[in-house]
């Protein structure tokens, strides 16, 4: 009997345009894995909407509800693991995940972040890669560990920086690489091919 597909869970605060391509690989089969939740720290955040009307369960967890970081993210791990989770994918998910989720689901969780990573990590990247006159940037999907966007990376993609370009303009074409390579770093991941050594993710 082939093994039972790899059940994800995406958590993200607000758009959710990540979370829409990850939605459309699976429904074309590109991403063979099963979308089992969607939790967000925010009610109105549009992936919500998104997660519901593809019929994926959505819930919003409020943070107010839970003082603390560690134990919101105890709340969040009740949830990943009554739908029996198997991955967590952030997706332009706004908090820092603590040690709680990371130690539960150790190179488990991915991120996806808009530079080439370890450029320009943090907020508002894109505008940091302008400010700093790079010609290149792109964006990165990555494990997750304890600092911000700093854990072992899985895959990238480069962009070129054009002239003129605004925060806006470079955002877009970068959007347009992370909806790519972000499905693809998860079917990787279903399929047993990502390796982790130290720093260096290799690919079967
Ligand atoms: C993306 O640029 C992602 O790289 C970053 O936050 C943004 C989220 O966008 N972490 P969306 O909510 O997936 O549309």
């Amino acid at each position: 009997m082939p093994d039972a597909p790899l059940r994800l869970a995406v958590l993200a605060s607000g758009r959710g345009s990540n979370l829409q391509a990850i939605i459309d690989a699976i429904e074309q089969k590109r991403l063979r894995v099963v979308l089992a939740l969607v939790i967000s720290n925010k009610a109105e955040a549009q992936a919500l909407e998104r997660a519901r009307k593809h019929g994926v369960p959505a819930v919003f967890l409020d943070p107010k509800a839970t003082p603390g970081r560690e134990a919101y993210d105890a709340v969040i791990l009740e949830h990943l693991r009554k739908h029996d989770v198997g991955l967590v994918a952030l997706a332009g998910y706004m908090k820092i995940v603590t040690r709680v989720l990371i130690d539960a689901y150790a190179n488990r969780i991915m991120n996806i972040h808009p530079s080439l990573l370890p450029s320009f990590p943090g907020l508002a990247a894109q505008q940091q890669a302008l400010d700093w006159g790079v010609k290149v940037s792109g964006c990165t999907v990555h494990f997750v560990e304890e600092g911000v966007d700093t854990g072992p990376i899985i895959r990238q993609a480069a962009v070129l920086v054009t002239e003129g370009d605004t925060a806006e303009s470079l955002e877009a074409r970068i959007l347009v690489e992370e909806h790519r390579i972000y499905p693809e770093a998860i079917q990787l991941f279903a399929e047993g091919r990502l390796m982790v050594e130290g720093r260096r993710v290799h690919i079967r």
